[in-house]
C-alpha cells in the first residue's frame, strides 16, 4: 500500500486517517456546499486500533494515510462508533484487507452492521460503560442511542482525554485543515449549527441529556474528534456549550417566513408579514423556498421563535418546493414555535389550510388570523399581512428568552 496520503497527528499516539470528499453536495437531502470529510482515527497503542472507517469509495485514501504511520496489517482492533455507511461503507473490505484480531461496535451497532453487510466474522457488541484495554491505553464506551442512529456510541481514550464522538460535534466541511483553530470561527459555528439543525434536531433533548451525562461521569475531553469536519482542540468548551444551547430550542427574537409564489402575490404577502415582524422588533428571514434550500431554512429556524409559511395554490395543492420544505421541517421536529399560514389563489385556495394542518401536526402554535388573497392582494390584505407580522412579533416576544 502506498502512502501518497498522509496521516495527521492529533497526539503522540493518535492520528487522523480519514478522507476528504471535496465534491459531495447532497447528504440525503441536506445540501453540503462545502463538501465533507469522513474521519477515521488510528490509535498507536500496544493494540493498534482503528476508530471508524470511511465511505466505500475512499477506502484506499484511508489505507494510504494509515500506511504513512504503520502497515495496515498491524491493526489489532477496529471500533465502529456508527454504522451509517459514510463511516462503515468500506468496513467489510478493510476487515478483509487488515484481518484484525477483533471488531467492536455497540450491542445495537453489531446487529445493524450485520444487517448492512453479510459479515462472516464476529462483530463484538459492547455494553454501555464497558472498558477495553489496549495494553498501554484504555478505551471506554458510551451508548448515544438516537444521536442520531440507534447504534451510535462515543469512544473515550482516557489517557489522552480524547473523545471520538462520531457524528456529534461534526460538520460538513471539506478542508485540508484538520483542527478548529485553523478554520475561521464564523465558518465553524455556521457549519456546526447547520449540521445540528439538519441532522440532530429531532433528537435535541437527548443531546442535552448526553452533555449532562458526560459531566456526571467526569468525561471532560481536551480533544473532541468527530466523524466529519475539523477536530476540536481549542474550542471544546465552546462547541459543547453551543450544543447545549441549540438542544434547548429556546425561542429567540427571530422569525422565519418561508414561502413559494407563482406570480409574486404570495411574495408580496410574505414581504409585508416580514415587515410587520421587523417593526415589532423581531429579526426576520424571508425565504423563497424556490430559491433557498430546505437546509438553509432549517438553519435559520434553529433559534427562531416563529415559523410563518405561505404558498400559492397550484392544482389544489401547495407549490412543490413549499411542500418539500415543510415535509423536511416536519421530520426535523423543531420545537417551541408559534406560526401562521398565508397564501394567494385563483379559484380553489387549498394551500393555506394545508399549511395550517401541517403546522398543527408539527405542534406549532397558530396565532393571528389566516390571510388569503384571491389573485392579487389588495391594499387591505397587505395591511392585514403586516398586522399578522406585528401580532406574531408580540407573541414571539412573550415567549422568547
Ligand atoms: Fe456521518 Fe450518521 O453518518
Amino acid at each position: 500500500m502506498n502512502n501518497f496520503f498522509q496521516a495527521v497527528k492529533l497526539t503522540d499516539d493518535v492520528y487522523w486517517v480519514g478522507a476528504i470528499d471535496w465534491n459531495i453536495r447532497d447528504f440525503h437531502g441536506y445540501t453540503t456546499p462545502r463538501g465533507s470529510t469522513y474521519n477515521a482515527y488510528l490509535i498507536m497503542a500496544d493494540k493498534v486500533t482503528l476508530i471508524d472507517t470511511v465511505k466505500a469509495p475512499f477506502k484506499d485514501e484511508m489505507l494510504s494515510r494509515i500506511s504513512s504511520v504503520c502497515d495496515p496489517g498491524k491493526i489489532d482492533y477496529i471500533v465502529s462508533n456508527h454504522a451509517e455507511m459514510d463511516h462503515s461503507g468500506c468496513l467489510p473490505e478493510v476487515i478483509a484487507a487488515v484481518d484484525p484480531e477483533r471488531v467492536f461496535a455497540s450491542a445495537v451497532g453489531a446487529n445493524v452492521l450485520r444487517e448492512h453487510f453479510a459479515f462472516d466474522r464476529e462483530i463484538i457488541g459492547l455494553k454501555d460503560g464497558e472498558e477495553l484495554s489496549l495494553g498501554n491505553r484504555s478505551l471506554s464506551f458510551m451508548e448515544t442511542r438516537m444521536l442520531h442512529w440507534p447504534d451510535s456510541m462515543f469512544t473515550y481514550l482516557k489517557e489522552e482525554q480524547l473523545l471520538f464522538s462520531q457524528d456529534a460535534f461534526g460538520m460538513h466541511l471539506a478542508t485540508q485543515e484538520r483542527f478548529d483553530d485553523e478554520v475561521a470561527a464564523a465558518i465553524l459555528e455556521y457549519e456546526a449549527a447547520t449540521y445540528f439543525a439538519n441532522i440532530l434536531l429531532p433528537y435535541a433533548a437527548l443531546a442535552t441529556k448526553l452533555i449532562d451525562r458526560l459531566q456526571r461521569v467526569g468525561i471532560r475531553p481536551k480533544i473532541v474528534a468527530p466523524d466529519h469536519g475539523p477536530i476540536w482542540r481549542s474550542s471544546v468548551d465552546r462547541i459543547v456549550s453551543l450544543y447545549g444551547r441549540w438542544a434547548e430550542q429556546k425561542p429567540r427574537l427571530k422569525a422565519v417566513v418561508a414561502y413559494g409564489t407563482m406570480w409574486h402575490s404570495t411574495e408580496a404577502m410574505a414581504r409585508a408579514i416580514g415587515e410587520g415582524l421587523s417593526a415589532g422588533g423581531i429579526q426576520v428571514k424571508v425565504m423563497d423556498t424556490g430559491v433557498h434550500h430546505r437546509s438553509a431554512v432549517v438553519y435559520e429556524l434553529l433559534e427562531a421563535g416563529a415559523l410563518v409559511v405561505g404558498s400559492s395554490t397550484l392544482n389544489n395543492n401547495l407549490l412543490p418546493h413549499v411542500a418539500d420544505c415543510l415535509t423536511y421541517l416536519k421530520g426535523l421536529k423543531p420545537k417551541n414555535l408559534v406560526g401562521a399560514a398565508f397564501g394567494s389563489y385563483g379559484w380553489s385556495g387549498e394551500s393555506v389550510g394545508q399549511i395550517e394542518e401541517t403546522l398543527r401536526d408539527m405542534k406549532v402554535e397558530l396565532v393571528g388570523e389566516q390571510v388569503k388573497a384571491k389573485h392579487v392582494p389588495t391594499v387591505e390584505i397587505i395591511a392585514r399581512c403586516r398586522r399578522l407580522g406585528e401580532t406574531m412579533a408580540a407573541e414571539v416576544k412573550k415567549r422568547a428568552v
